[in-house]
């Protein structure tokens, strides 16, 4: 909590830290109390604030972030009080701030005996749990649906499966799933999708470690089929790791496909390479930067290209509730720019009669519509093509003047923007 609120790090890095060493059941306890008070984490500021007659940001940062999880405690679990009040105090001494244990301890039962949970927010933030500047820009971008999307973001997501359409079918995989005692159902126009009832341990999944299937968002895997559509040959993975997208690639294009999966991070392609080896996937795994494809293509041409950018990632907050305490107002704009570089480079490589699929987990207009809109402006060879796959899907989608959203949510999806562009032969 304290390393991604004050010390700008990712949840994924600081809970891997933090819960070596613990057992199974405190693992899943540390993850549920991690992500709940990070979602809750500007009301429970406020709370923080009233109770110590100060701004919160004037505490120490250890004391704020403890005293944030055990408020967090007595709104959103059923753990009982007293179980709350004293671990907490003595966590204070754990943490070596032994003079806050006081502190602490008042606080934690003055919200009990105040009631004041039962308060109404004081600010947006409070009521929202965003900070201004994201709200202020959904506002702007979604002036109908801001709410929605800022209530999305803060429920758990479920468990989405992606099942290895080179193996078995969706039907046959969810018959494996109900023997195993699993419930899962299928989602209309996504023919590889099947959502959990509740989550499972990803060893636990019948033939996880054989490849017969992965864990996938069913918005995720809209993009693999849309790219293929009528199209084969030699198909880029722009911004491949960890390799969803790549891999369902593979599956669905079989031998009528040469993948090759780029990313800029040679670390996480490390996690494209383990996840084809354990699908029994080929593709051609390179480190490289997609703006700068004359250091890692010479002069290779593509029939299609996969443009999953790098992104604000605001569309899947509700997966990473760390987004909204990492993301600065100047990143939008910064990725914007990014974004546009590298659909310029690789819009080069893009053999004529080819289709560029432009993809992001962001809800931000800055990043996505108006993205596309500069890069039709400065590409006279590009079109955007706006058939969708099927009905199912254009149910869910939000047409925008240029490609179309998926609102985080919508359908029990997370957020995603697609944009298919092609090039005039
Ligand atoms: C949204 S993630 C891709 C997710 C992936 N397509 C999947 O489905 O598993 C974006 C990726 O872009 C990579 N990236 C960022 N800047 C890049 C660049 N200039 N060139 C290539 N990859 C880049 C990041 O390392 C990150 O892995």
């Amino acid at each position: 909590m304290h390393d991604v609120v004050h010390g700008g790090r990712s949840l994924d890095d600081a809970l891997a830290q933090a819960e070596t060493g613990l057992p199974a059941a405190d693992r899943s306890l540390a993850r549920m109390l991690t992500f709940g008070t990070l979602r809750r984490f500007w009301q429970l500021d406020e709370w923080i604030a009233l109770l110590t007659d100060r701004p919160a940001r004037k505490l120490d940062g250890m004391v704020r972030a403890l005293l944030a999880v055990g408020l967090y405690q007595f709104v959103d679990t059923r753990i009982p009080d007293h179980a709350v009040v004293s671990p907490t105090v003595d966590a204070a001494r754990l943490l070596k701030r032994p003079r806050a244990a006081g502190l602490v301890n008042a606080v934690l039962r003055r919200f009990l005996r105040e009631s004041v949970a039962e308060r109404a927010p004081a600010g947006e933030e409070a009521a929202f749990n965003h900070p201004q500047w994201l709200i202020d820009g959904l506002k702007r971008d979604w002036p109908d649906d801001w709410r929605n999307i800022l209530a999305a973001n803060d429920e758990r997501a479920p468990m989405w499966l992606r099942v290895n359409a080179c193996r078995t079918t969706t039907e046959g995989y969810r018959a494996r799933l109900e023997a195993a005692g699993y419930r899962a159902t299928a989602a209309p126009g996504l023919p590889w999708a099947l959502c959990l009832e509740e989550p499972v341990a990803v060893q636990d999944l019948p033939g996880f470690a054989d490849g017969d299937v992965s864990v996938q968002d069913a918005a995720a895997q809209i993009a693999a089929p849309w790219l293929l559509d009528g199209l084969r040959g030699d198909i880029l993975d722009a911004c491949a790791a960890p390799g969803g997208k790549g891999a369902h690639l593979a599956e669905l294009g079989g031998d009528g496909v040469r993948l090759t999966a780029i990313d800029a991070d040679a670390g996480r392609l490390r996690a494209v390479v383990e996840t084809f080896a354990r699908l029994g996937l080929r593709a051609t795994i390179v480190a490289g930067d997609a703006s700068k494809p004359g250091e890692w293509a010479e002069q290779q041409a593509f029939d299609g290209i996969l443009v999953d950018a790098p992104c604000s990632a605001t569309g899947v907050i509700r997966r990473h509730p760390d987004i909204k305490h990492l993301r600065r107002p100047g990143d939008i704009d910064a990725l914007a720019a990014v974004q546009a570089r590298i659909l310029d480079a690789l819009w080069l490589r893009l053999r004529p009669g080819g289709r560029l699929l432009y993809v992001t987990c962001s809800v931000m207009a800055r990043e996505n519509d108006a993205v596309v809109a500069d890069f039709l402006g400065r590409h006279l060879d590009a079109r955007e093509n706006r058939m969708l796959q099927n009905n199912n899907i254009r149910d869910v989608m939000r047409p925008k003047a240029c490609g179309f959203q998926l609102l985080p949510g919508t359908a029990g999806m997370d957020g995603f923007f697609f944009a298919s562009l092609e090039k005039v032969a």
